[in-house]
């Protein structure tokens, strides 16, 4: 008789056929630096993540350069927005200044930074804006200026998560025009219009101001959709595609990892992470449990990095389970 219960009998035997296991290594942390100083302000709607100020980073820093957690994904928080998003592409910016205070202090931590105008904008939108249209074409150059100016002050990777058509091409020239023709892309290729960003709009207080993003984050109906704009990413030069977000989107991780062989990206993002968090405190679930189990399944998918809140969590109980 088939017995698949024989290879689950004891703890030894079930790693033995393990399928898939997590890494630390394969895990980048999201971080929020707001300009300013002294400042450690908790985030209402995303328990355990706060937002600092550079001169407050160090704790943090610290906390993940021991985990074994290899990176950090950077949004900066600008005092000043106006409509051109002028804070994202000043060179002594909240963000370039961030980034090159990690990159003196922690040379070896990879430091991504997520490219988009929204935390910039007074209206909130990821694009320039003209009688309430976001623009696309007119979009491009400012995002171009932003990379150029965050791989300048030291950022090891550049991860433009605007949707707007042609950012991978137009990014990819400004950065080997200026030199930077080793900066990898991540590019947020499939990046849904998704309920699951509210936490992160209060966090990196970028909600827009009018209307919504359906014009320039896909349809949460489209799986095909989503491969067109990936392979549209990886033909204009994307390095690694990213799926965001992860867990209700598995499906378009499996079918990316089935169809391209460049590093896949998953976005474990601010919703997912607080419905988790909310149904701990409530003790209604077990939080280390679910965790993994979400972090394995976003793996089992095909994901090669995942970017989560939970990072430093689950390197703690990944460093645990090996003792
Ligand atoms: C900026 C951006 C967003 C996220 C990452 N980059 C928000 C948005 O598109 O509204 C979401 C991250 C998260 O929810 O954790 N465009
Ligand atoms: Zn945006």
């Amino acid at each position: 008789m088939k017995r698949f219960r024989r290879l689950r009998t004891n703890g030894q035997l079930r790693q033995l056929v393990r399928e898939t296991r997590l890494d630390c290594r394969e895990l980048i942390y999201p971080i929020f630096v707001a300009e300013g100083e002294k400042i450690k302000a908790p985030v209402d709607s995303m328990p355990g993540v706060f937002q600092y100020s550079t001169d407050m980073l160090e704790e943090i820093l610290t906390e993940i350069a021991r985990s074994g957690i290899p990176g950090i994904l950077i949004f900066g928080i600008p005092k000043h927005k106006d409509e051109q998003a002028s804070s994202a592409y000043d060179d002594n910016g909240v963000t370039q200044q961030a980034v090159r205070y990690i990159k003196a202090a922690y040379p070896d931590m990879l430091i991504i930074v997520d490219v988009c105008l929204c935390e910039y904008t007074s209206h909130g939108h990821c694009g320039v804006v003209r009688n309430g249209k976001i623009l696309n074409d007119e979009t491009l150059p400012l995002l171009c200026r932003m990379s150029v100016s965050l791989a300048q002050a030291g950022a090891d990777i550049i991860a433009p998560s605007d949707m707007m058509d042609g950012r991978v091409s137009a990014i990819r020239a400004a950065l080997d025009k200026n030199g930077y023709t080793d900066t990898p892309i991540m590019s947020y290729s499939a990046k849904f219009a998704s309920g699951y960003y509210s936490p992160f709009r209060d966090a990196a207080q970028s909600c827009p101001q009018f209307g919504n993003r359906k014009t320039y984050q896909m349809d949460c109906s489209n799986g095909r959709e989503a491969l067109r704009e990936i392979a549209d990413d990886i033909d204009e030069g994307a390095d690694i595609v990213m799926v965001k977000p992860a867990l209700a989107y598995l499906d378009i991780v499996r079918s990316a990892r089935e169809r391209f062989d460049l590093p896949i990206a998953a976005y474990n993002v601010s919703g997912e992470y607080s419905m988790v968090k909310a149904a701990a405190q409530m003790g209604w679930i077990d939080e280390k449990r679910i965790v993994m189990e979400n972090l394995t399944a976003i793996k089992r998918a095909g994901a090669d990095i995942i970017i989560t809140y939970h990072a430093l969590d689950a390197a703690k109980w990944l460093k645990e389970s090996e003792e």
